[in-house]
């Protein structure tokens, strides 16, 4: 293992100048020795545009857990970044970034598309889709587990559970890919113009999808979102259609990048920690607490935002109404005051409470979705493929909201 991050790489006295918004060229490769010494040092860490970087679990326990203090809504955030775009209406209506009373009402709406039915109707699906993905590669000496199989089966499974055809997952993973780039700290003119015209193409093609759903009501499979949340009402709640398109689009957007990651992490991860693996292999019964600290340990999103509703303080720093703070997920789920030896990777970790779903009103509602994709993909890839192992070493993008694995190849 490397040098643990509480002792060495970016130290106390060097962090006082890290800055979240102008971020050192090593830091993808390094973050976790930053969280460390920004835990250490500095855990509620002032940015150079007046946000603030929040590294500690508890704080981020303590923000999750009180959205009346701690506002999700981004439209302060959004309006000089994206202006009046179709960008600033679909992340300023989508359900993650509402709060109560809003909030509230949607989420209550989703929860139809999100019972244990339709998550058990999605499961044999699940299952042949991974085993379709495997089938292909029998043969074959090598694979890059990213583009042949934690890119494609997330996309696939969330285009089933929403009920769109999976023949249409390249174009909808560009627009998402469009889409999400726009939430990166730092936006250029071309990068802004291409997420608006992403959201106005995705939002077309669901007009297109609705009327063909509701010119064939019976038409959809058992548990389908589209269908649910069309019909999505109680006690006089409903969605608007702008909003129905933004959660369909967010839904979309959430639940694969989020998942490919956890699965490409996972597999990389299992192969750089041999006795992990054989512990695996010898105990199928650790899946779930394997994904769990798969999730842990390399979290697919690593900053939450929040805006101070009121003045307030957090470990022992005091924050002013409208300030914004980042989450820093891939932090807390290192911090040794909740995990012992935190950057040991165990799949046998129990408790553990990991904070990659969030917390609180807006933890992530597929949640048992990733959880069980997850599971289905380690299995059956580890037992299918008893040999497997890393054939070159892993890329990770330079990205800093999503940890993300750009290639992974592996020998069969
Ligand atoms: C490993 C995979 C995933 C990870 C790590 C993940 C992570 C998260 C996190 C951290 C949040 C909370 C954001 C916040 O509090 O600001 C969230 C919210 C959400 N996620 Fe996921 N997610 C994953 C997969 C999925 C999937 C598969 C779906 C559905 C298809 C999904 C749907 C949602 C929704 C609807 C919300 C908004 C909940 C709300 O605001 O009430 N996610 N997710």
């Amino acid at each position: 293992m490397a040098a643990s991050p509480e002792t060495a790489g970016a130290d106390a006295a060097g962090i006082a100048g890290f800055d979240l918004m102008a971020l050192p060229q090593d830091f993808v490769p390094e973050a976790y020795r930053y969280f460390a010494a920004l835990r250490r040092a500095s855990p509620v860490h002032r940015n150079s545009d007046g946000s603030f970087a929040l590294s500690r679990y508890d704080d981020l326990v303590s923000v999750y857990r009180d959205p009346a203090t701690w506002s999700s809504d981004k439209k302060l955030e959004f309006k000089p970044k994206f202006g009046a775009s179709p960008l600033y209406e679909h992340h300023t209506t989508s359900l993650v970034f509402r709060d109560p009373p809003d909030h509230t009402r949607i989420r209550k709406l989703f929860q139809h598309a999100f019972t244990r039915k339709a998550l058990a109707a999605l499961e044999p699906g699940i299952h042949a889709l991974v085993d379709h993905y495997l089938d292909r590669f029998e043969d074959r000496g090598e694979m890059d587990v990213v583009s042949d199989f934690s890119f494609k089966l997330p996309i696939d499974v969330v285009c089933r559970m929403l009920g769109v055809p999976a023949s249409d997952a390249g174009i909808i993973h560009d627009w998402a890919l469009l889409i999400l780039g726009g939430l990166e700290p730092v936006l250029s003119d071309a990068q802004l113009r291409a997420g608006c015209r992403a959201v106005e193409d995705f939002k077309a093609y669901l007009r297109d999808r609705i009327k063909e759903r509701k010119a064939n009501p019976d038409g959809g499979r058992e548990g389908e979102i589209l269908s649910a949340l069309m019909n999505a009402q109680e006690e006089g709640d409903k969605l608007t259609e702008l909003e129905l398109l933004h959660q369909c689009i967010f839904l979309l957007n959430a639940g694969h990048e989020t998942a490919t990651n956890m699965i490409s992490h996972g597999v990389h991860e299992m192969l750089r920690h041999p006795d992990q693996l054989a512990k695996l292999r010898a105990d199928p019964g650790l899946t779930e607490s394997a994904v769990e600290e798969i999730l842990r340990y390399q979290s697919p999103i690593q900053i939450n935002n929040r805006r101070a509703t009121r003045d307030t303080e957090l470990s022992g720093v005091s924050l002013p109404a409208g300030a914004l703070v980042h989450l820093l997920v891939g932090a807390a789920n290192r911090d040794p005051a909740q995990f012992p030896e935190p950057d040991r990777f165990d799949i046998a970790r129990r408790p553990n409470r990991h904070l990659a779903f969030g917390l609180g009103i807006h933890i992530c509602a597929g949640n048992a979705l990733a959880r069980l994709e997850g599971g289905i993909a380690f299995e059956k890839l580890l037992t299918r493929f008893p040999t497997l192992r890393l054939a070159a070493p892993a890329k990770l993008t330079n990205r800093i909201r999503f940890r993300e694995v750009s290639e992974l190849k592996v020998a069969l």
